[in-house]
């Protein structure tokens, strides 16, 4: 079975699908990882993230070592990481591997922003994880400070309504919940709640 979690930035689809998969026994592929990926590539390199040659060619030639990078997470690489994410030929990139990945028995749970309407539209279970942008910002704020980042919450909430706009705004594969997928709203419930419902929802979907 595959299962596809999709939402926007802070909702707890990521530790969600980390549940969900150990749970299931599948493996977990965390979609965004790879256009941070491809991001921090381009920064690296002294490159644009907007600019769609250098983006392309680092996504084509994304080195698996730079998935475990820690400055994957920093609020730099995040905001890039959007930008590089609206390049078609970025996302053309990323595409085989994510369905190689999803296609592999026993199943798998991905999750992103387009797993469940263009990655894999097959999946049999849609989720569609959200909060509100105040909650989000909230909880990516504490994450920062938890790591040290210098953090203003002010910041992070323009930051997310920033990246929200650019990843339901673009015209290839918008963030948008498939037609088929159950939505989540994690904004008051603890993360034992929100994997109690989607299992809920995967075990009636299996
Ligand atoms: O989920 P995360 O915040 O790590 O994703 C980083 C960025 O990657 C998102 O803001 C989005 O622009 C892009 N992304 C995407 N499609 C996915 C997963 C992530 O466009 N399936």
């Amino acid at each position: 079975m595959i299962v596809a979690i999709d939402g926007p930035a802070g909702a707890g689809k990521g530790t969600l699908a980390k549940s969900l998969a150990a749970h299931l026994g599948y493996p977990h592929l965390d979609t965004g990882a790879l256009y941070r990926a491809t991001a921090l590539a381009v920064l690296r390199a002294g490159g644009d993230p907007d600019d769609p040659a250098a983006a392309e060619r680092a996504a084509r030639s994304l080195d698996t070592a730079i998935l475990d990078s820690p400055d994957l997470r920093s609020a730099e690489v995040g905001a890039a990481s959007s930008k590089v994410a609206a390049i078609p030929a970025v996302r053309a990139a990323l595409l085989d591997f994510q369905r190689n990945f999803a296609h592999r028995p026993p199943g798998a749970v991905l999750d992103g922003r387009d797993v469940g309407t263009v990655v894999v539209p097959e999946a049999e279970a849609k989720l569609f994880v959200t909060a509100s942008a105040a909650v989000r910002a909230q909880r990516r704020h504490q994450e920062l400070q938890e790591r040290g980042e210098a953090s203003i919450y002010a910041r992070v909430l323009a930051d997310i309504e920033a990246r929200d706009a650019r990843d339901a705004g673009r015209a290839d594969a918008p963030m948008r919940k498939a037609d088929d997928a159950v939505e989540i709203d994690t904004s008051d419930l603890s993360p034992s709640d929100v994997f109690k419902r989607a299992l809920a929802v995967i075990e009636a979907a299996g």
